[in-house]
């Protein structure tokens, strides 16, 4: 398979190199730059892409990599930090600029290889305090900018490009097209990865890995784990068994459909745990956020493991950890910092022949491109972000079951809604929050004294900061007159409308 190396100095767009050059159907892989050369060797890349970094590459404590990789005969790309490292390596001069460029500048570019189909002029992103004084010796320079004499240079002979902007940000008129040239013009790649090849490879690689074992995957509802459970079940069908833990804290009738779409569409050993009343006992009398999704976190696998202890043919275990989950940073300082989070502990008494991840080579994205391709259902693939702790933590205070169930109500009449008028996939989120709280209102004559709900709903592209969604206000009529008239145990309705900060997305 054809493969680009992101060689990772510690930037912050990192991830978003990888994902725009396998939008051009080439895979790629990030690895940190404490990779040593030999291993890069061995892999035979189609090129290498050196990322930006916050460093400077003459202060010596700075991510430096051997300028040996500049002759192994692999054409390589710098970005920014990346950009600049090459011309340090081969004996170029790198300054602190007089003037640092943040922002949108505009890039002359002269012809090269790099540069097919970009005008001579077009706007670029650029964010850099360095700058390139003069190339080294074998390059000349193809791009300038106002303040940056040298904003890309190349060395055709070695197959060696690098430009001072971000063609991987959006901001960059012309970046896709940068990327493109470099993959295509410069690495000769011809455009392999795509969605189709991966499941018809993966199937076979899982059928030979796991031969006439068994295999137990853990299944919550949520993406990841439901596209591995289509991979696994097209590979090796009834040797799978699933493990579905419904703690009864899921949306209204989400275990049913969950059920449902694995037992019906896929070949498969299903198994549902119903323990809603285990879950409650656990959580009675508790309000203290933290404490409930401590306790939901552990009573979770402590049923998840009691399930599989009982399997007593197990084979292999299998995980939906995506490729996010497994990337080794380079942090812009010797310490790799390993963050493999998402994956699943397993305890010591429970053996397996061996852990499978089907998806680990994958980003989200791409993980829900395969599962349509698997048949998945949309509303499955395309779910809206749901927390661990489920509706736990969306009910406010203590949870009963007579608050689940008003919440679930309330909760589907808003996705209903959102759905006819066609926001369901426009907004990045939107629930419904029960904050225990009991508010005096009056229905027919009478005087009514029951729950409030308050609606959530929030735009935003990374979860991190967050803006309340403006729903039009007859929307929000709908819903709320829904809310009261169907939910029993519901006189008031009120809209939130706090942005992240300083609110968070959830209520707890
Ligand atoms: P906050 O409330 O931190 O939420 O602004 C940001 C995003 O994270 C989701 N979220 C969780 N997801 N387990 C998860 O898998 C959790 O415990 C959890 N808590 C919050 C939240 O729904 C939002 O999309």
């Amino acid at each position: 398979m054809e493969k680009i190396l992101v060689l990772d100095f510690g930037g912050q767009y990192n991830q978003l190199i990888a994902r725009r050059v396998r939008d051009h159907r080439v895979y790629a892989e990030i690895l940190p730059y404490t990779t040593p050369l030999d291993e890069i060797r061995k892999q035979h890349y189609k090129g290498i892409i050196f990322t930006g970094g916050p460093n400077s590459v003459f202060d010596m404590s700075s991510p430096h990599y051997t300028k040996e990789i500049l002759g192994i005969g692999v054409p390589v790309l710098g970005i920014c930090y990346g950009c600049q490292l090459i011309a340090w390596m081969a004996g170029g001069e790198v300054k602190t600029a007089p003037v640092s460029e943040y922002g949108k500048i505009e890039l002359k570019a002269k012809p090269s290889p790099l540069f097919e189909n970009v005008p001579e002029s077009s706007v670029v992103w650029m964010s850099h305090t360095d700058y390139i004084a003069s190339p080294p010796e074998g390059f000349e320079i193809i791009g300038t900018t106002p303040d940056c004499p040298c904003a890309a240079m190349q060395n055709r002979a070695k197959g060696i490009y690098a430009v001072q902007f971000h063609p991987e940000v959006t901001h960059s008129e012309y970046g896709d097209k940068v990327l493109y040239n470099f993959l295509y013009n410069v690495c000769g790649c011809k455009g392999e990865w795509v969605m189709d090849s991966f499941i018809e490879d993966t199937v076979k690689r899982l059928k030979e890995q796991i031969g006439d074992k068994n295999v137990i995957l853990g299944l919550s509802g949520g993406v990841d784990s439901s596209v591995a459970a289509a991979l696994l079940s097209r590979a090796v069908g009834k040797q799978l068994t699933c493990v579905f833990v419904d703690q009864g804290l899921m949306r209204k009738d989400e275990g049913d459909f969950v059920e449902k779409t694995f037992t019906s569409m896929f070949d498969m050993n299903f198994v549902r745990v119903n323990c809603a009343e285990h879950f409650l006992n656990a959580l009675k009398g508790v309000c203290e956020p933290e404490e409930k999704r401590r306790i939901i976190g552990t009573e979770f696998f402590n049923v998840f493991w009691d399930e599989i202890r009982k399997q007593s043919d197990r084979g292999f275990f299998a995980q939906g950890t995506i490729y996010p989950d497994c990337i080794e940073s380079g942090k812009g300082d010797a310490d790799v910092i390993k963050t493999h989070h998402n994956r699943v502990k397993t305890p010591e008494d429970v053996e397996f022949l061996g852990i499978i991840e089907p998806l680990a080579e994958l980003f989200k994205d791409e993980v829900r491109r395969v599962g349509e391709r698997l048949g998945i259902p949309r509303e499955l693939v395309w779910r809206q972000p749901f927390p661990g702790p489920g509706l736990g933590v969306r009910i406010i205070g203590e949870v009963t079951a007579e608050k689940i169930e008003i919440l679930q109500n309330a909760d589907a009449i808003l996705r209903d809604e959102m759905a006819k008028n066609g926001y369901e996939r426009n907004l990045a989120q939107f629930f419904c929050v029960l904050p225990g709280v009991k508010t005096v209102g009056v229905m027919g004559d009478h005087r009514t004294y029951e729950y409030l709900v308050a609606i959530r709903a929030v735009t935003t592209d990374d979860f991190m900061t967050a803006d309340w969604a403006k729903i039009p206000y007859d929307i929000l009529a709908t819903v709320s007159n829904r809310i009261t008239n169907e939910c029993r145990g519901v006189n008031r309705v009120v809209y939130d409308i706090t942005s992240k900060p300083p609110g968070t997305v959830e209520w707890e």
